[in-house]
């Protein structure tokens, strides 16, 4: 990525490196104007070094606003080890990881996310203290993936209840692109709503496990099948961002968009299109905060069942963009984005006045 004008909209961006563990890791702070910045670290195989500086810089900077906008007092930040989370994970990197974050001295929180899991976060916690989710045996919450999911659930009900009037699940059909740790655990919320639940993913394991356990799921070959699946409600991309591209939006047909994946527009533009279509999208990081908001809570003491109470705010806060959308006549992300930076800019300046 080339130097310009927008080089300098992060606070502070650190490339660390092991080369005894292979640890290459990106740590970027887009903002600390609301709180320490919170956000996952994400384990990716990237086709290069550029790439995966841009997803560090684009995450961190959905961080700032996935928070500002749950009202959390955190800042944004995200940590990207560059390497095959399968193949490329060892202690040693792991401990050269959490030494990595612990040399910010509390400016990074960061749990687990794409790639990462609580194992993980356990051993970097064991040279840093600036780690959550960790596991419930060690009397912390554990996976934040649950409350990412049930998260999901209000938004998608607010969405239902601005669309078709009603809050009600029942019976609509939903896509889940992704079976992660996040997708596996939505389908369960939303068979248990009486949604009617078709799956994909690109990997066959994920699905028969899905399949095993949900015989209500129907599972179409992969993840594009799914967006030419005709007849759906919602759409929950729940993988990796920037599967919403030009083509996407012209092929898919569900009405409303909700899903976890972070960043899921590969270009602003995309939900003008949706838009034009008569489909709703939702702004990823308003409806994917529950398990940043379930890590800000670790961080903060409180319980779990003070973090699903804040969690089902998304329920109210997603209706508000969409009101606010409406009134304003402008588009769901564009509402989302003017009140997550009203929020960091008046913090930032509350700052600066010391
Ligand atoms: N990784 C998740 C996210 O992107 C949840 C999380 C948030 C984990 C913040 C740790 C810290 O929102």
């Amino acid at each position: 990525a080339a130097i310009g004008p927008d080089t300098f909209e992060h606070e502070q961006v650190v490339l660390c490196q092991d080369p005894a563990s292979n640890l290459k890791v990106i740590i970027a702070i887009h903002s600390t104007a609301l709180g320490p910045a919170l956000g996952g670290t994400r384990f990716r195989a990237y086709p290069s070094d550029e790439e995966a500086v841009k997803d560090a810089l684009d995450l961190s900077r959905g961080m700032s606003y996935k928070n500002a906008m749950a009202g959390l007092a955190f800042g944004g930040g995200k940590a990207v080890i560059v390497g095959d989370p399968v193949r490329g994970k060892s202690e040693e990197l792991l401990l050269a990881f959490g030494r990595c974050v612990a040399a910010l001295g509390g400016r990074f929180i960061t749990g687990p996310d794409l790639g990462t899991d609580i194992p993980d976060m356990e051993v970097a916690a064991r040279v840093c203290r600036w780690t959550v989710a960790l596991s419930r045996e060690g009397g912390d919450a554990g996976d934040t993936s649950g409350f990412t999911a049930q998260g999901l659930i209000h938004a998608m009900r607010a969405a239902a209840r601005y669309r078709w009037g009603s809050t009600s699940l029942q019976g609509r059909v939903v896509g889940v692109a992704g079976l992660g740790k996040v997708g596996r655990r939505l389908v369960r919320l939303l068979v248990q709503e009486g949604a009617k639940v078709i799956v994909a993913d690109v990997r066959a394991e994920p699905v028969r496990r899905v399949v095993k356990e949900f015989p209500q799921a129907i599972a179409v070959e992969d993840p594009e099948a799914l967006i030419r699946f005709d007849g759906m409600d919602v759409y929950a991309p729940c993988a990796v961002g920037g599967v919403l591209d030009t083509a996407v939006a012209s092929a898919l047909t569900a009405e409303v968009i909700c899903g976890a994946a972070n960043n899921q527009l590969a270009h602003p533009d995309v939900e003008r299109r949706f838009a034009s279509r008569g489909m709703l999208y939702l702004p990823d990081y308003v409806v994917n905060a529950g398990g940043a908001i379930r890590a800000a809570g670790e961080t903060l003491g409180y319980s779990l069942r003070e973090s699903a109470d804040k969690v089902e705010q998304i329920f109210d806060t997603t209706l508000q963009v969409l009101e606010h959308a409406e009134s304003a006549g402008i588009l769901p992300g564009e509402a989302a984005d003017r009140t997550a930076r009203r929020r960091i800019t008046a913090a930032a300046e509350d700052q600066a006045r010391g």
